[in-house]
């Protein structure tokens, strides 16, 4: 599969013979190569290299780069900006940037050089991004043979000083993996929805556990939905003749007992037309990402394994498409989940949730240790935040401050939200069911949105008073697609939140 095959091979060695087009990041200010990063470089390209660095025409500023072509080797100085305001994210950026850059002419073999200036934080952050930005969906152009169409990986040499040669590899090891998720979820997002309709994504998921031992795939499908009375994807799904299904990837699954594994729940509409409450036409095609969260799921579970994670762990896609038909939904209906609780439909169009409420419900039989959701499910998140930060919702304080700080940290922002009572009231405030799936009116819809997952979220015991597992609520409506900030990709899906949450649940102790 392409996101195996495709990503970048990378060697960590110390600075020693130069294998094709130099790569040679400069902090601002800096007047001369730094030492050792000339090496076997020929006389011609090092005096340019020297010229070029002391003269004013390059000064090192972020976003600045310059080709140098002259004798018998190939370079590109790389500006970074100034050293003591550089942090893994401008170094990630400067790595995405860098690679953005690059062309045929540069060829598929890299050697980076890193000074001792730098720290192994910074170092794997600039390799990361250039693996990151290493992406394109071209499944469906047309190859022409005469052209070079050259889908080898890239090889990347990256050197450093002899004592972080190791610890670097690992690191870029680990980066390395942890992309092939990324870039799974991003494949997952941008496939077409004529293809990637809800069984299609199971089948993938069968085709990806299929030997790995430690992996336990389950599918919940059409018939399972109905026995299971699994309300929310049965209504959402039943307008398709793609019918829904559940996919449950279980990684590690303790040989005795339930084990107290995270839980990601993860939104998977194919397609959103709206249903009945039918979408306006611009932009609809859009609502092909309307799947990205099960797309991180699914991702994540990549990055993982990928790296031999040995605790247990789950993931839960709820997978539909919502469309108009004879037998579609509709508004008015009222709806029985998997909870047991009802769901008055105001608006077809807020089906994610109700397909949510079924997921999350789900978690509640496999005592998890905390359960995060993650959905493109409001545009109302999209007014609020753009296309900068997720919305981030908790019925737990340690848990959101756990997801804020690591999305700060690998820089894909996640904002708190608030979760009010005054919300949850106006969601509860149905005649006739026990929640509407629609706020009394469009203000704070991202709000109303998250305080509607809030009644399906399930308690630590079967008595009254119990209190709910730790659960959050991620809204990517914004940062799944579309954020033109995002360095580390060039259009389309960007598989937000894998490393966010790889990185939380591999610390979580
Ligand atoms: N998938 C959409 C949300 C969405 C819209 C994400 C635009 C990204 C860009 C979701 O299913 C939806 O339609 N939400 C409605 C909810 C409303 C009917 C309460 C919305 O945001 O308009
Ligand atoms: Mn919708
Ligand atoms: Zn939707």
């Amino acid at each position: 599969m392409g996101y195996l095959s495709d990503i970048m091979k990378i060697q960590v060695e110390e600075i020693s013979s130069l294998n094709g087009t130099l790569i040679l990041p400069c902090f601002e200010g800096c007047e001369k190569p730094p030492s050792k990063t000339m090496n076997e470089v020929d006389r011609l390209t090092r005096t340019l290299i020297k010229k070029i660095l002391s003269s004013e025409d390059f000064i090192g500023k972020s976003e600045e780069s310059m080709n140098v072509y002259g004798g018998g080797n190939k370079a590109v100085i790389v500006g970074l900006g100034k050293k003591d305001k550089f942090t893994t994210k401008t170094a990630r950026d400067s790595g995405a940037k860098l690679f953005a850059k690059l062309n045929k002419k540069h060829g598929k073999t890299l050697t980076l050089r890193f000074s001792s200036d730098w720290k192994l934080d910074t170092m794997n952050a600039f390799v990361e991004g250039m693996i990151l930005r290493d992406y394109k969906y071209d499944k469906y152009l047309s190859k022409n043979d005469d052209e070079d169409n050259d889908n080898s990986p890239y090889n990347l040499h990256v050197q450093c000083t002899p004592k972080n040669v190791k610890p670097l590899s690992e690191l870029c090891e680990e980066s390395k993996n942890i992309a092939t998720g990324v870039h799974l979820a991003r494949d997952l997002g941008n496939a077409p929805p004529n293809d990637l309709y809800p069984m299609a994504y199971a089948n993938m998921a069968k085709d990806w556990a299929k030997g790995k031992d430690n992996v336990s795939l389950t599918v919940i499908d059409w018939e399972g939905i109905l026995e299971n009375k699994m309300g929310g994807l049965e209504n959402v799904g039943k307008g398709s003749s793609r019918k829904p299904c559940m996919v449950i990837f279980e990684i590690n699954k303790p040989k005795k007992g339930k084990g107290n594994p995270p839980i990601i729940v993860g939104k998977g509409i194919t397609f959103d037309t709206g249903g009945i409450s039918l979408k306006p036409g611009a932009s609809m095609d859009e609502m092909k990402y309307d799947m990205h969260g099960s797309a991180t799921v699914f991702g994540l579970m990549q990055a993982l394994h990928a790296n031999g994670h040995s605790e247990h762990i789950i993931g839960i896609s709820c997978m539909a498409e919502n469309m108009p038909s004879a037998d579609a939904y509709r508004p008015g209906d009222v709806i029985t989940t998997y909870s047991g609780k009802t769901i008055e439909v105001l608006n077809t169009d807020a089906e994610g949730r109700n397909v949510l409420a079924d997921g999350l419900w789900k978690s509640g039989e496999f005592n998890p240790k905390f359960i995060i959701d993650l959905a493109t499910l409001t545009g109302a998140c999209v007014v609020a935040l753009g296309h900068e930060a997720s919305g981030l919702w908790s019925n737990n304080d340690d848990l959101l401050e756990k997801i804020r700080a690591m999305g700060a940290q690998v820089d894909e922002l996640a904002w708190p939200m608030p979760l009010l009572p005054a919300f949850e009231k106006e969601m509860t405030g149905s005649k006739i069911a026990d929640v509407r799936n629609l706020g009394t009116s469009r203000w704070g819809g991202s709000n109303t949105a998250a305080a509607f997952l809030k009644q399906f979220v399930p308690k630590m015991s079967d008595d009254k008073d119990a209190e709910q597992y730790p659960w959050a609520h991620l809204d990517i409506a914004g940062t799944a697609w579309g954020a033109s900030t995002n360095a580390t990709v060039a259009h389309g899906a960007t598989g937000v939140h894998v490393r966010t949450l790889y990185h939380l649940i591999k610390n979580d102790k």
